[in-house]
């Protein structure tokens, strides 16, 4: 991190220090290699203080964390409270490589206020919650087995993720072909804004579903979709019964006010929908990603799903990441995309580069949101003893990130050594394929 950081400070004296550089020398490798000024006399070389993270956070040994980084800070004398504290050591004691301020960007679902209802309830976290988060909103929903949410639409698109047992959603695109897919953990809906849809809880497994809901827009609010009861409810009974060919009495049972969660009997995990003159939609509103074999990696695994292999989901992609003990979510950014993360299992450490000599560094574990605005230079490492998953979410159809690695490692070695003076050995350990997630010891 020290020498990212260095490397970019330095990026605005690139100029300057090309100009400067007097001669070519033939480097071990023979690729030529400019003998740039060297740092030290430009600006100060990087601190070697390794800035690790002070306590475990997996393990609650020290119930008495403070805000003491080697001779930097002092106890803590007055007010604090220490469980959240010892699960955020480097907001506590930042890494001295930490530096200005930007927006926050860690939001705990367990902060977030819930919505009770028979047979379930939504918490949601969105600009209200985590103001930098303007791209994106998230939910958290759970339904008892056969509770339904009911028949609704929105202005978003609306993607999930289950997070522990069965669903089944259907819906009715605006041709009128229609749609019924019942899917388990780790899998996928997508619903495209204004496509109206309800999602229920089998009885595959005692307890019903949880799922985590992700919509397109910041300033989504779970409380204002376009219910069917609540729309009913607001529509003259004249009009209700002559849009039906019908009579007001056929409509004595509808509720006065929405139901939005209610308790309801599961539903066959085989049902199919119901037989549709126009046909099923062209390309189904499920993705059962829970099937898809993740690429291992030295330090983990990744697998994606963006429009490429989902190709209703347009505005959301996703990459699932697990990272064993030790390693690490290289160094990286995404080009155009912010990243809504939300941690499955697991703790990590995340500092986040804003450029302008910013950075900011957080600690995360499961439950938690964290965010990363385009362009922002980032890593995920592990600090447990336990596999860290989490899923990086975006707003975008296909999927995208650059690779600092990388990105060096298909420079001229020139030009990456008259920034950096690394050594050959150093630069021999570039890697022209992406990591993705490097082990304790490295790509
Ligand atoms: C936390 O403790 C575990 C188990 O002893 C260890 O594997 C891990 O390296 C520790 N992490 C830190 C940051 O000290
Ligand atoms: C689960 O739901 C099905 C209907 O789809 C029903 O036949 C079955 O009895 C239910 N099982 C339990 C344990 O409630
Ligand atoms: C992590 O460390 C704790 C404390 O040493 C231990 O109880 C737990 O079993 C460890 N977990 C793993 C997965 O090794």
């Amino acid at each position: 991190m020290n020498r990212f950081l260095v490397f970019v400070l330095l990026a605005p004296l690139l100029p300057l220090l090309a100009s400067a550089a007097p001669t070519g020398s033939i480097a071990g490798s023979g690729t030529p290699v400019i003998s740039a000024i060297p740092a030290s006399e430009t600006v100060a070389l990087a601190s070697d203080d390794p800035n690790a993270v002070l306590w475990n956070v997996t393990i609650d040994t020290d119930t008495d964390p403070q805000p003491i980084r080697g001779a930097l800070g002092a106890s803590i004398m007055a007010q604090q409270n220490i469980p959240l504290q010892q699960l955020n050591p480097d907001l506590l004691a930042p890494p001295t490589t930490d530096a200005g301020d930007i927006p926050n960007l860690k939001w705990p679902f367990s902060m977030s206020s819930n919505r009770l209802q028979t047979g379930g309830w939504a918490r949601q976290t969105n600009i209200n919650q985590l103001s930098i988060a303007t791209s994106m909103a998230g939910v958290d929903m759970r339904l008892e087995a056969g509770a339904i949410r009911e028949l609704h639409w929105h202005k978003t698109a609306e993607w999930a993720y289950v997070l522990s047992g069965y669903m089944q959603v259907s819906a009715v695109d605006s041709n009128g072909r229609n749609f019924l897919g019942t899917i388990g953990p780790g899998d996928l809906w997508y619903f495209p804004a204004g496509i109206p849809h309800s999602l229920q809880a089998t009885n595959q497994t005692e307890d019903g579903a949880e799922f985590l809901l992700i919509f397109d827009d910041g300033d989504f609010s779970e409380d204002s979709t376009f219910l069917l009861t609540d729309w009913l409810a607001h529509t003259p009974k004249d009009v209700l019964a002559k849009n039906f060919g019908t009579t007001i009495e056929a409509f004595n049972n509808i509720p006065a006010q929405q139901l939005y969660i209610f308790p309801g009997n599961s539903p066959s995990p085989d049902a199919v929908a119901p037989e549709d003159p126009q046909g099923q939609v062209p390309s189904p509103y499920t993705y059962k990603f829970s099937e898809v074999t993740p690429t291992q990696l030295a330090g983990g695994s990744v697998k994606i799903a963006d429009s490429t292999v989902f190709p209703v989901s347009t505005s959301i992609s996703v990459a699932d990441v697990t990272v064993e003990p030790g390693g690490m979510r290289e160094l990286h950014w995404h080009p155009t995309q912010d990243e809504w993360t939300y941690y499955l299992g697991g703790a990590a450490r995340v500092t986040v580069f804003a450029s302008s000599s910013t950075a900011r560094t957080y600690n995360y574990e499961a439950g938690d949101i964290g965010f990363v605005p385009a362009t922002y230079g980032h890593y995920v490492e592990n600090i447990g003893n336990d596999t860290l998953h989490f899923l990086e979410i975006f707003n975008t159809a296909v999927y995208a990130d650059v690779s600092l690695n990388q990105w060096l490692a298909l420079t001229p070695p020139a030009m990456v050594e008259a920034h950096l003076g690394l050594s050959q050995n150093t630069m021999d350990l570039l890697t022209k394929t992406k990591a993705v997630v490097v082990g304790p010891n490295g790509p």
